[in-house]
């Protein structure tokens, strides 16, 4: 799906008056780690505990990719097996944004599984939906800090603007909300609450270089000559897209422009630090050949002209990030074409054709 970009534009501004109302929340840190269910790697989901016989909603675990680090859980909201699914059922329903400025959308319209949880188009980029239960800033800036469950707060109260009045007048919705908390009570805190259980599940870890790593598929010489460039101070990519969750979710100024004003200032709108002007998060790379185009202004088309850009495109400022002029690369990669052919092709290993296809995942 392709979304016109005028629109996206007035929807973006929408984003940021939203931004600017959002008051700091803090969540308690320190939190139970739950286990790290014994590392097969065939699945994203696994199927209720048996043990849960009890008449409250029923325990979920979900199944951590091999590579992956454990997650820790928010102390308040347990995955269960109810609140994933309705958490499941809001991300598709445009019953969520109505009567607010982004009426009859829901969250699948700028978020399709097919495309990694992104659709193409607009003068921001949208971010993809993939393996965010491991981060802690979101949105390109890092505006929003915490769990899944603080971002989940911004989408439906500052975002949607999300009517609670609209779903609590659904029998349906009151039925799954007591399925999922216990009580009949539709507020927006449950809502972020069972979104975030949702986002929880959308995992990425079965993309044919994770495959490669667990030695169950082979690599053609092409794809290894990327993997090691990547890996190495040659490509350098590794410092902030490494292995397993291909970003470092962190930010930088990876020299797309040499002067900055306007949403271009990126991180530094935030901090107010001259070091973050220009300064982005480090996008996942899973699944990075459905994405497309590229970066936070979608300026790329290609996955070869983004090679090019850290090869050759490099704009110099005070901020651009250190990895990008150290040593021999301060005037460029200076990478053969075969070595360019060979990062491309690298990177077209991260996409995960069950993740994009999982029936669990889809719309309900
Ligand atoms: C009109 C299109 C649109 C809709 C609808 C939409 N999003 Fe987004 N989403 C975006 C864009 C654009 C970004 C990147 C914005 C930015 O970073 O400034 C984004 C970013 C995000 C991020 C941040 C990801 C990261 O890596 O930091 C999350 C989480 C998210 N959206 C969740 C949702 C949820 C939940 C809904 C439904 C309540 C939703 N989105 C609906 C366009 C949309
Ligand atoms: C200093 C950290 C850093 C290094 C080193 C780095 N990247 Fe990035 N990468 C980023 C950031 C930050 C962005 C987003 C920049 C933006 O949009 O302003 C990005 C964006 C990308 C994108 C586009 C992602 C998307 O969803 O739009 C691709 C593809 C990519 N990098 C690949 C690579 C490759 C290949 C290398 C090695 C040649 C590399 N990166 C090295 C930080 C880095």
């Amino acid at each position: 799906m392709r979304i016109n970009s005028t629109w996206v534009g007035s929807i973006v501004l929408v984003a940021i008056i939203g931004i600017s109302l959002w008051g700091c929340k803090k969540e308690q840190n320190v939190v139970p780690e739950t286990p790290n269910s014994n590392g097969t790697n065939n699945g994203i989901n696994q199927g209720p505990n048996d043990s849960s016989k009890t008449n409250g909603p029923t325990p979920y675990q979900v199944k951590i990719p091999v590579g992956f680090p454990a997650l820790s859980a928010h102390p308040e909201n347990p995955l269960t097996v109810e609140g994933i699914a309705l958490g499941r059922k809001l991300y598709y329903d445009p019953l969520l944004s109505q009567g607010g400025p982004l009426s009859g959308m829901s969250c699948s319209g700028c978020h399709d599984q097919k495309t990694s949880f992104t659709v193409s188009g607009g003068p921001v980029a949208i971010l993809p939906h993939v393996n965010l239960a491991w981060n802690s800033k979101f949105l390109w800036n890092g505006k929003i800090e915490g769990r899944l469950e603080d971002i989940m707060a911004f989408e439906v109260d500052d975002f949607f603007k999300s009517d609670m009045k609209v779903l609590a007048a659904s029998s349906e919705y009151q039925k799954l909300y007591n399925n999922a908390f216990g009580s009949t009570e539709i507020n927006s805190r449950r809502t972020a609450f069972a979104l975030a259980q949702f986002f929880t599940t959308l995992i990425s870890g079965n993309s044919k270089f994770d495959l490669y790593l667990q030695k169950r598929r082979t690599f053609t010489n092409l794809e290894r000559v990327g993997y090691d460039l990547f890996n190495s101070e040659t490509g350098d990519c590794f410092h902030c897209h490494g292995y397993p969750l291909m970003t470092d979710n962190a930010f930088h100024n990876i020299g797309l422009d040499s002067t900055f004003s306007g949403p271009n200032l990126g991180r530094y709108l935030i901090t107010q630090v001259e070091s973050d002007k220009g300064a982005f998060k480090s996008p996942t790379l899973r699944n990075i050949a459905l994405t497309a185009p590229y970066m936070h202004d979608n300026r790329f088309n290609t996955l070869e002209e983004v090679v090019e850009h850290y090869d050759s495109g490099v704009k110099k400022s005070a901020s651009l990030d250190p990895l990008l002029k150290k040593g021999n690369r301060v005037n460029g990669l200076k990478l053969s074409s075969f070595q360019k052919e060979a990062l491309v092709a690298y990177l077209k290993t991260l996409t995960d054709t069950e993740f994009i296809s999982n029936p669990e995942l889809a719309k309900p």
